[in-house]
């Protein structure tokens, strides 16, 4: 079997930050491309005319000139016991728990039915071009088991962890008296750093942890630093007032969870709709991320992310679907509602940053830019394949163009499922459109 292979195909990834000043080596665009991947790592990039000629006999070569490669896209926020109740009408965030997210996460504590879900969700997120997600289990043990089995079943760099709860939601869903911190441990020490998988602590939000369960999550925290942690932060405004009763003394939501020792590099905090700026500081100096999920709040009508004040301020940022929250766990349905939700916020999203916050950015939110997110040498090799006629709008819209950032940028608010052709991880087809 050869180990080395090389796909010929147009090829576009990020270099750095698009929206940073020094934006024109952010991206770089090959249109006749070719990646050659060494036993699941990426060894070369570069113009097909000038590596085609010194590439040696063994390396068998993938043409696919009409496709579009792309980084495999990267969500940081996502809840997969929330799959089977996605497209729930009619109400925001509290109601919305109450009466549809905590019925359906109930149905964790049976193995047999969180294998099923964790197995579809898998196979969704690579069908949608998604190669890595920060995923919420459920508060059950075996929640979490089922999607680590899922993910390492297919060979996917994923994040994820039990939710810790212990108040303020149903019996059922409720941590015992030790917080779910044994549970979490055991966790960690079963998955965390398993081959391509890793391990998040994950108090639900503010809400639904006492005091002493926020404490000793942040204490386990600060014992396994290089293990993630990620909790919703400011998403609703019912959400935030209910915080500000439970935590009077707390200068602000954020401050909630600073005070615990949640926030610190490796932390992920979903939505970040309501901070100020004092909270950003502080996120930036702790080296936390935002989960940016526009999706999910325009469908609950929370409100609106504002990116440009994150970014002013430094701060990591990845976009998230947010699933169930969010009604599509495609990202490039994600980044369209990005563009939109931002738009009526006064800003805006070129096509290329919005592929960082996909890619590159994402990666950097995860502090996983080391191995994933770009196609720099030495990077495992996850990577999509874009099928620029996937539906007559999007066919017809992109032969209007030459120019890639007009495509990309059609190609993502155009574009759905249909428009991921293959999907790879570490150079190994695990999806393929029709088969
Ligand atoms: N806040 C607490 N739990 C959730 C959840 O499941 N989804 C969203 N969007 N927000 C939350
Ligand atoms: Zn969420």
């Amino acid at each position: 079997m050869t180990l080395r292979r090389a796909f010929r195909a147009s090829i576009l990834h990020c270099l750095a930050d698009p929206g940073e000043a020094n934006a024109s080596s952010a991206i770089e665009y090959f249109d006749d491309g070719l990646l050659v991947v060494n036993n699941g790592l990426v060894e070369q990039l570069g113009p097909a005319a000038a590596l085609l000629a010194g590439l040696s006999a063994d390396v068998e070569l993938i043409e696919c000139r009409d496709k579009l490669i792309i980084p495999g896209l990267i969500d940081c926020h996502v809840h997969y016991p929330q799959i089977d109740m996605i497209a729930s009408y009619g109400t925001q965030l509290l109601d919305w728990l109450e009466r549809y997210a905590y019925p359906t996460e109930c149905r964790f504590s049976d193995a047999q039915h969180a294998a099923e879900v964790a197995a579809y969700f898998a196979d969704a997120l690579l069908r949608n071009g998604t190669t890595t997600a920060l995923v919420f289990a459920t508060v059950h043990v075996e929640s979490a088991d089922a999607i680590f089995a899922a993910a390492e079943q297919r060979g996917m760099r994923l994040i994820a962890g039990k939710v810790l709860m212990d108040r303020n939601c149903p019996e059922q869903l409720r941590d015992g008296p030790d917080g779910g911190i044994e549970a979490s441990r055991k966790l960690i020490d079963r998955w965390h750093g398993k081959g391509r998988l890793s391990y998040a602590i994950t108090p639900r939000f503010a809400i639904t942890s006492s005091n002493r369960q926020l404490q000793a999550a942040g204490e386990l925290a600060a014992e396994f630093p290089d293990v993630y942690l990620q909790t919703h932060l400011a998403e609703n405004a019912a959400e935030i007032d209910m915080v500000a009763k439970l935590f009077p003394k707390n200068r602000s939501y954020y401050d909630v969870y600073d005070r615990f020792g949640l926030s610190r590099a490796r932390s992920v905090f979903a939505h970040c709709l309501n901070i100020d700026d004092a909270d950003r500081q502080q996120l930036q100096r702790r080296g936390a991320a935002i989960a940016f999920c526009p999706g999910s709040n325009l469908f609950l009508g929370s409100g609106l992310f504002d990116l440009r004040s994150a970014s002013n301020s430094r701060i990591r940022v990845g976009i998230g679907s947010d699933v169930g929250g969010g009604s599509s766990l495609n990202l490039l349905r994600t980044l369209s509602d990005a563009y939109k939700a931002l738009q009526l916020n006064g800003q805006s999203l070129p096509g290329f940053r919005a592929l960082y916050l996909a890619t590159l950015g994402a990666a950097k939110a995860l502090y996983l830019d080391d191995r994933i997110g770009n196609f720099a040498s030495g990077k495992e090799a996850d990577f999509i394949m874009l099928d620029s006629s996937s539906s007559p709008a999007v066919k017809r819209r992109l032969s209007q163009s030459t120019d890639v950032a007009e495509k990309f940028f059609a190609l993502m608010t155009l574009g759905d499922d249909r428009a991921v052709a293959a999907t790879y991880l570490m150079g190994r087809s695990v999806f393929t459109a029709g088969e």
